[in-house]
């Protein structure tokens, strides 16, 4: 899929409106990570380096209920574009109307405006035809780098685009080149690590990588489910039982595939789902009653690092195990220590894989980390996301 970018599109005097996804943590009013708009910097500084043309930014930031909320505002976001680019950038009190719209005419060459949040109208996430009309009075022309929201199709994801002359920014390019050769003809051998909680959110990425992977490694929560299926004893693990049949006839599939499927063969369990639990390794597939599976044992991990140290492709979705407490970060920290360490290209998506690479500050020895974290997922499962179709060439 070849998309439209800035570079195929005139800039020159022209008031460029830009759909970023700075929905950021927040905590205690502080922005937490900072990375999506970091990522949207190549972008931003490509157009304000335009001669004459000025820059519009609008984006969403969690999802208000009804109408503006002062903790929804993106105000912290310009704020801190703004000391990343060590230049002042404007605040409209709203992304549509007069005084909104007088300022972005007023702009002058180099100047930048952040609107206020679009889901602050209810008419954004309905893509309501008269809304994206009045957000495309904000620009003459329309950029989007919101990779992380191109799986929505809201007005200004995807309606603004059959507005104005369309064109996708650098990191939109980016992702869709490395999920999108990754989904095309992936050299092998090709290691799909999905893990995470449940089966029923990552049926459909299985699924979709089973006529191109090598190798899956399933782990986290899910992974239960599986073993399960396989009738193997598994304590008081997370399991969703309607998923028992689907996690079987997976197996099956990939079985008379030829396709390798990796479960846990040992893990880390504790007594109860808590953060100061008492890990325990359990050498051997089966987990004891009373027990709950928290992480994958060493055993596990051996088999995995192979795969993944002989493979050519290596994407990673979701963690290994409870990452999030010490005690259970093992599994996780190794894997993605393999991924960090692999000569494959590497492509981390989901915002749990990518908050554990982050947290363990592997992020640089990876070739791609994804913005996305609902949107990563559905690339992968094969959709179609209408924030980029929108602006396929
Ligand atoms: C995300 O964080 O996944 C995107 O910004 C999309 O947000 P949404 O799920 O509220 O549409």
């Amino acid at each position: 899929m070849a998309v439209k970018t800035v570079k195929d599109i005139d800039l020159k005097n022209k008031r460029v409106l830009m759909r970023v996804d700075f929905n950021v943590p927040v905590k205690d009013g502080k922005i937490t990570d900072d990375t999506r708009i970091r990522e949207a910097l190549p972008t931003i500084t490509y157009i304000l380096e335009q001669p004459g043309a000025s820059l519009v930014l609008m984006s969403h930031l969690g999802r208000p209920k009804s109408g503006p909320a002062p903790e929804f505002s993106l105000k912290i976001t310009a704020d801190r574009l703004a000391e990343l680019l060590k230049k002042p950038v404007k605040m409209a009190p709203d992304c549509v109307g007069a005084e909104t719209e007088a300022m972005a005419k007023a702009l002058k060459p180099g100047d930048a405006l952040m609107l206020e949040n679009v889901r602050f109208h209810k008419e954004e996430t309905a893509n309501d035809p008269g809304f994206a009309k009045r957000l495309s009075a904000m620009g003459d022309v329309y950029v989007n780098d919101a990779f992380g929201t191109a799986h929505r199709a809201h007005a200004s994801t995807e309606g603004l685009a059959h507005l104005l002359p369309a064109a996708a920014g650098f990191l939109i390019e980016k992702e869709v080149k490395f999920f999108g050769d990754l989904l095309a003809n992936p050299e092998k051998p090709f290691v799909a690590i999905i893990g995470g909680a449940k089966v029923s959110t990552k049926i459909a990425v299985l699924e979709s990588l089973l006529p191109k992977a090598t190798t899956f490694i399933i782990g986290g929560g899910m992974a239960y489910t599986f073993l399960k299926a396989q009738g193997i004893e598994i304590g008081k693990s997370l399991v969703e039982n309607d998923f028992i049949p689907t996690a079987k006839e997976f197996l099956d599939k990939a079985n008379a595939a030829g396709v390798d499927v990796i479960l846990p063969v040992d893990h880390v369990v504790a007594d109860e789902f808590k953060e100061d639990a008492k890990p325990e390794p359990v050498d051997g597939r089966a987990v004891p009653a009373g027990k709950v599976a928290m992480d994958v044992g060493q055993k596990t991990l051996a088999l995995c690092k192979d795969k993944i140290a002989n493979a050519k492709n290596v994407v990673w979705n979701g963690p290994m195990g409870v990452f999030e407490f010490k005690a259970f970060a093992q599994g996780t920290l190794e894997i993605a220590q393999a991924v960090a360490g692999s000569s494959a290209v590497t492509v981390v998506g989901g915002g749990d894989s990518v908050a554990a690479v982050n947290q363990f500050g592997l992020k640089d020895k990876i070739d791609h980390v994804s913005t996305g974290g609902g949107a990563s997922l559905e690339f992968l499962e094969g959709k179609v996301l209408p924030g980029i179709k929108a602006l396929e060439k």
